[in-house]
């Protein structure tokens, strides 16, 4: 089926090349000259892995086009993918849905009446319905508008565009919900996939409501380790032992400096933006405090740096990690970069080591000094927080360090506390105490 993806940031790329892999004919269409030229290159313009590989063979199948603007070639398209982003408002906790209404002008003249527009987007509940309005008094007839969110992960995007939990499709008339299916159909079949049919608004709110759901136990976490600090209990072992419960279950459950990226943050503000213009934010007022204990596990190390040595001032510290999580080279509203800054207001000399996303943090952060080669990084660094749980931090041997004192502040609870201590490292970890 021949389909246009509109977007190709982190969704709208994977997307396209997820349903290129599925035998469609996918036209990508990105008006970011310099990103629209690296993907036609066969090269994505962030890091993810095995989306890479996949770029290249779905070009080399010649399944995938890129281009700046529909032309033509749009028109023949049956199902046109809506996958632009949806940042925070600089002034406000909304979501600038700005995007979206700019991407449907431009597809307007190319839409034929039979082709289905299919939003992937996270947005507010109620935007379908604006979107839906206006591409119908642009495009001259009543449009055919779908929304199918998408709950892709950083680090396994490819895997879990093809391989989804769930598929959710939001329709609200029987030729969308047709032509979604068709496009599924090679997923549904070989993987089994439950296709869950439902209203529109039910659709957009699946997502922020997921979303919400996975801040809320990650923040839930983390006020068990604030309390944990407290009383002298361990986060960790608390993690272990509720998440046996089949009903708590174990994922999410992992403490430290908390959740960031380009998601969640957002989203439950956006959330809560939204449910306030509906009058019944006081539904969702508990976001507020899970966004409040999200924050202040950051503040927690620079607390606990400056429990440690009074003031930070002219200390060097390395902070191991830019990335908001491990296997990505994404800085967006990123723990650790927030961690790092934080530190440097107070005085300290900070240097960053992250695996993959220094060359971002350059131009995101160019303020942090920082240093691809960690061992030359720790030269004389008086403290080490971990700030993004790389595989290379904790298979980490301690001994090669070259610091001038072995303190330690694992902001992710996922060093060998014992492999450490026995090197003669101090070693705090947020909501445990581990008796050094
Ligand atoms: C998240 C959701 O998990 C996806 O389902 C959703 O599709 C996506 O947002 C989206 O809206 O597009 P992602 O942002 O890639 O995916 O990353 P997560 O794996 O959810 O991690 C988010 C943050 O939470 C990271 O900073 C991570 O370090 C932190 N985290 C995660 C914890 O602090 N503790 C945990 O137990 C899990």
């Amino acid at each position: 089926m021949k389909l246009t993806v509109i977007g190709l940031g982190y969704l709208g790329a994977t997307h396209a090349v997820a349903m290129a892999e599925l035998g469609h004919e996918v036209i990508g269409i990105e008006p970011d000259k310099t990103r629209l030229e690296k993907l036609a290159g066969g090269e994505l313009p962030f890091h993810e892995p095995n989306l890479d590989k996949a770029l290249i063979r779905v070009i080399k199948q010649g399944n995938i086009s890129f281009k700046q603007s529909h032309d033509e070639q749009s028109k023949d398209a049956v199902a046109h993918f809506l996958c632009v982003g949806t940042p925070q408002l600089d002034s406000s906790n909304a979501a600038d849905t700005s995007y979206l209404f700019s991407a449907i002008e431009a597809l307007a003249p190319y839409m034929s009446p039979d082709s289905v527009v299919i939003g992937k987007s996270t947005v507010p509940v109620g935007t379908a319905a604006e979107l839906k309005s206006k591409l119908s008094k642009l495009s001259g007839f009543d449009a055919h508008l779908a929304w199918n969110p998408e709950f892709l992960r950083e680090g396994t995007a490819l895997e879990d565009s093809l391989r989804p939990d769930r598929i959710v499709l939001g329709v609200e008339d029987e030729h969308s919900e047709k032509i979604l299916r068709e496009i599924y159909e090679p997923i549904v079949s070989s993987e089994n996939t439950p296709v869950l049919v439902m209203d529109i608004p039910t659709s957009e709110l699946v997502k922020v409501a997921a979303n919400s759901f996975l801040a809320t136990k990650i923040s839930f976490i983390n006020a068990m380790a604030e309390i944990s600090e407290a009383s002298g209990g361990d986060v960790v072992k608390l993690a272990e032992a509720i998440g046996m419960d089949e009903r708590i279950g174990k994922q999410f459950l992992r403490s430290g400096i908390g959740f960031g990226g380009g998601c969640l943050p957002k989203d439950i503000r956006g959330f809560m933006a939204r449910a306030d213009q509906l009058g019944v934010g006081s539904a969702v007022e508990f976001l507020e405090d899970m966004d409040s204990i999200n924050l202040r596990r950051r503040q927690r190390i620079v607390d606990l740096a400056r429990h440690e040595f009074g003031s930070l001032d002219d200390k060097k510290i390395l902070v191991m990690g830019a990335a908001f999580k491990p296997d990505s080279d994404d800085l967006r509203d990123s723990p650790a970069v927030d961690v790092a800054r934080k530190l440097k207001l107070h005085g300290a000399k900070v240097v960053v080591h992250d695996p993959m996303a220094l060359d971002r943090l350059g131009i995101v952060a160019p303020e942090l000094e920082s240093n691809e080669d960690l061992i030359e990084a720790s030269k004389d660094a008086e403290l080490v927080v971990l700030a993004t749980e790389w595989k290379d931090y904790k298979q980490l041997d301690p001994n090669q360090l070259l610091v001038k004192n072995k303190t330690v502040i694992d902001g992710r609870n996922v060093l060998d506390v014992g492999l450490w201590q026995q090197a003669g490292w101090k070693l705090i970890a947020l909501g445990r105490n581990v008796h050094n």
